[in-house]
């Protein structure tokens, strides 16, 4: 199994200038869906052919990977379509803060590195500070689709999503997992894991008009119920 790259580490903290969407888009204005940790690709190239009408915007921290996507969309002349190198939790918050009102439309985080262990919550791809920039950036209405097949990694994103209290789930999703996926491509984890045999627990989260909490709140109260966990380690913590 590869070793993840740890985010925290010295190199990965450096703030990138990500380009702005008339610089990685055909047609800049349309709306964005953005893939946290998209990995080598596959599931946007397939995904941005099949949705002309919306740009797709790919980052992953690992920059092989991205090159070779880049590569593939290029040959493909896909146009609705872009990566980028960086890590989310550094360079995306800048980016989406400036970009116009409601263009940021979907954001998707599927099956991200689990990073179970308590001690290493801190390298976990949904803080609060991502979260907070996410639910800024989306207008009432607009989603974020969460899945993962380990539950020590889904459990605590739902939790945050909730304590922030401005995501519902769209009325009639299931609960405490969404049976289908909202979206029309498997991504490569996904795939591998419904060959396995095994599950994949999604939500679906929906923006709502709720105001967002102050980003030091949100921060505190994530401390507190994050660090509770502190008492009662899981198995393998
Ligand atoms: C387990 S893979 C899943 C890839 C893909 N989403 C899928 O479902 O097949 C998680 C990906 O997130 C990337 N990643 C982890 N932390 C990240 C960060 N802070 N910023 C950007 N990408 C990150 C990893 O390098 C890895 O490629």
């Amino acid at each position: 199994m590869r070793q993840h790259v740890n985010p925290l580490s010295r190199f990965f903290q450096l703030p990138l200038e990500l380009p702005a969407p008339q610089e990685l888009f055909e047609h800049p204005n349309l709306p964005i869906h953005l893939d946290i940790g998209c990995a080598r690709g596959f599931f946007l190239l397939e995904l941005a052919a099949l949705q002309p009408e919306r740009n797709h915007l790919g980052v992953e921290i690992r920059r092989p990977l991205v090159l070779a996507a880049q590569r593939d969309r290029d040959r493909q002349q896909q146009h609705n379509l872009h990566f980028l190198f960086c890590n989310a939790n550094i360079s995306l918050e800048a980016w989406m803060a400036a970009l116009p009102p409601d263009q940021l439309q979907l954001v998707s985080i599927q099956f991200p590195d689990p990073w179970f262990k308590q001690r290493h919550r801190k390298r976990r791809v949904l803080q609060p500070a991502l979260l907070h920039a996410i639910a800024s950036a989306l207008h009432p209405g607009r989603h974020l689709f969460l899945q993962s097949d380990v539950l020590a990694v889904i459990e605590p994103m739902v939790a945050l999503v909730e304590l922030s209290n401005c995501f519902a789930r769209p009325k009639g999703d299931q609960r405490p997992w969404r049976t289908s996926n909202p979206l029309p491509v498997a991504t490569e984890r996904e795939r591998y894991v419904h060959e396995q045999g095994q599950p994949a627990y999604r939500v679906l989260f929906e923006r709502t008009d709720a105001a967002l909490p102050a980003l030091r709140d949100l921060e505190m109260a994530w401390q507190q119920v994050d660090n509770s966990k502190d008492i009662a380690p899981t198995p393998h913590g």
